[in-house]
């Protein structure tokens, strides 16, 4: 049976009969009744984790025609946190990351983009670090992704001498009927200038880890490298 997630491994893999949910991403067949209620479930589940109440303190570092970022810090009231947390599980799930725990919560800063309706469409988490390792320009790489599907599965090369760096991007995400309208850039953007008080950090102090092809094509738009 088809049931999953669009996951690194099967994402832009034509399953026959299958239907990728275009909001919340689950694959199911479509006329199967128990795949159909798994969905709705899951559908669900999805979109409560991505409502927004709010709370009374909330820290608001950019405010914009379509929605605000709300900033999340590790020692914030536990409703923050657990909110912040909940939404990180989602895009884990979505970015096919199995429980993986990160490095160092309390240096964990998680920004959440939440739209005028109150929903979370973006989720960023940053966190310190010293150093990162640049990828390198691949012989023959071209900037169009649509021209060249190859380009989305090609592997990379890093270079193996570390560069200081101050931010590590370690999930980057986007509610997927909200892509392509800048949201990811401008979540960036604030990162740049929020992550370290009284700095704007340079591209080359902030490091996106381990990219998945998408991740990959827009740091490299962002970047201009
Ligand atoms: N292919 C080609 N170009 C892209 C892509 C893509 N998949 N995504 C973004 N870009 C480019 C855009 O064309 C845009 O260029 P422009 O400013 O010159 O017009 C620029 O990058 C900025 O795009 P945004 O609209 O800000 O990006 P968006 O809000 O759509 O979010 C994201 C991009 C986060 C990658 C989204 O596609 C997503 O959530 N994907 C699924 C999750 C994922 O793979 N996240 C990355 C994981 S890697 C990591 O977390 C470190
Ligand atoms: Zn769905």
């Amino acid at each position: 049976r088809l049931t999953g997630f669009v996951s690194r491994q099967d994402a832009g893999q034509k399953h026959f009969g299958a239907i990728v949910c275009k909001s919340c991403g689950m694959i199911y067949t479509a006329g199967s009744p128990e795949d159909e209620a798994q969905h709705i479930q899951h559908h669900e589940r999805f979109l409560e984790a991505l409502r927004y109440v709010g709370w009374k303190k909330e820290r608001v570092v950019a405010e914009f025609w379509d929605g605000k970022i709300v900033l999340i810090l590790p020692d914030d009231p536990k409703y923050a946190v657990k909110k912040a947390e909940d939404v990180r599980e989602i895009v884990d799930n979505e970015l096919g990351f199995k429980q993986v725990s990160l490095s160092c919560p309390a240096k964990t800063k998680i920004y959440l983009f939440v739209s005028n309706e109150k929903m979370i469409v973006g989720c960023l988490v940053a966190e310190s670090i010293k150093q990162a390792f640049r990828v390198l320009a691949e012989p023959g790489a071209t900037l169009s992704p649509e021209k060249d599907t190859l380009q989305h599965q090609r592997p990379w090369r890093c270079s193996t001498e570390p560069e200081p760096a101050v931010c590590g991007i370690s999930r980057i995400w986007v509610f997927r009927p909200r892509r392509g309208k800048g949201i990811a850039r401008r979540m960036v953007d604030v990162v740049r200038s929020t992550f370290m008080y009284g700095c704007f950090l340079s591209t080359q102090e902030i490091a996106f880890s381990d990219p998945t092809p998408d991740g990959k094509l827009f740091a490299t738009t962002y970047c201009q490298t």
